[in-house]
């Protein structure tokens, strides 16, 4: 298949995102030397915009773009933001968007202070919806966000390879963003409840898949994604590809070697073993199985939209995301 553009997706809400970006720019700045310094670096590549472009999307699928939406689309993109930059000291990365990650270009504690000041900068930008609603939902993310990493973390002391697990913390690391993108998008451009709740599965299941594509590009050194490769198991990070090969074969060796994986007493060839072994044992063709029934789930809640040039756009991103290559 063709890779769709994001610009194609972007097309119904372009002029909105213009100014989503200018909200964003704006309120990311300081005085203070060296949080300037980072954050001038941070916006110098602004990523995919994948969230805004969804919470955009679904604000006109509500009813319209409003300036509410746009604030909430650049609160939700901040605290995306600042979760990278932890996420970068916690995984010990130091490259993001074909860039220096900020714990890299200056070090863990500006990373970690930095992190926070955006955190905090998100929490005001979604306080100027005046929505409640929408605060709550900020606050409620911000923990599970931390919830998830945190899981994923005391994960590595497991001895259980379970997909359950597995589908527990990207639920709360990744798709819980995703979710709450559609939802606040929805309630914020003018939907009810309801039909804001049938965007938020939708969010929440293109949030799987986009965490699904991201674990399988950990794999493949062809992928550009300016971010390192192998770092998952490297950093004892073990994704849905070489749980379901451990969970298929019946060579206690793998396991072993997995919960040395896990705990970081591996060598850098015993990695690569448990790479070939993942690759071998199908897990990355079950991951894209597990992507394609996802992308099913989701294409059935795109049914009843009103908005036919949004219904069409979301098509195109969950196409985006489970084909992505970056
Ligand atoms: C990276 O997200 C974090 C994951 C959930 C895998 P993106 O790939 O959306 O990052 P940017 O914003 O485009 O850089
Ligand atoms: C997703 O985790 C990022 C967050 C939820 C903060 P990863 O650690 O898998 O993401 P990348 O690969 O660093 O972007
Ligand atoms: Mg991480
Ligand atoms: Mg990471």
């Amino acid at each position: 298949m063709r890779l769709i553009m994001l610009e194609k997706i972007q097309q119904p809400i372009a002029d909105d995102l213009s100014r989503y970006k200018g909200v964003f720019r704006s309120a990311l700045q300081a005085n203070n030397p060296l949080l300037s310094a980072a954050l001038n670096h941070l916006t110098r590549r602004l990523g995919k915009m994948m969230r805004p472009t969804l919470l955009l999307l679904c604000a006109r699928e509500g009813g319209a773009v409003t300036d509410e939406a746009l604030h909430a689309a650049a609160g939700l993109e901040m605290l995306h933001t600042a979760s990278l930059v932890h996420d970068d000291v916690v995984d010990e990365s130091n490259m993001r968007r074909g860039q220096r990650s900020v714990n890299a270009l200056f070090d863990n504690k500006a990373a970690v202070l930095v992190g926070d000041f955006i955190t905090s900068k998100a929490l005001s930008e979604v306080a100027m919806t005046h929505s409640l609603e929408a605060v709550d939902r900020m606050a409620w993310l911000g923990q599970t966000l931390a919830d998830g990493e945190l899981l994923q973390l005391n994960n590595t002391q497991s001895t259980i390879f379970s997909e359950q697990d597995y589908y527990e913390v990207i639920s709360k690391k990744t798709a819980a963003l995703f979710s709450t993108c559609a939802f606040l998008g929805a309630r914020l451009g003018g939907a009810g409840p309801e039909r804001a709740a049938s965007l938020e599965r939708f969010g929440h299941i293109v949030g799987l898949c986009f965490q699904l594509r991201d674990d399988i590009f950990d794999f493949d050194e062809n992928i550009d994604a300016g971010k390192p490769k192998g770092n998952d198991m490297h950093e004892g990070k073990l994704t849905l590809p070489v749980i379901y090969a451990l969970n298929t074969t019946t060579d206690a060796r793998y396991y072993r070697l997995a919960i040395r994986v896990r705990t970081r007493e591996a060598s850098k060839l015993e990695v690569q073993e448990l790479v070939d072994f993942t690759i071998a044992g199908g897990g990355l063709e079950y991951a894209e199985s597990e992507m394609q029934r996802l992308r099913t789930e989701a294409l059935d809640l795109l049914t009843g939209l009103r908005d036919g040039a949004v219904a069409e756009a979301l098509g195109m991103y969950l196409d985006y995301v489970v084909k992505r290559e970056k």
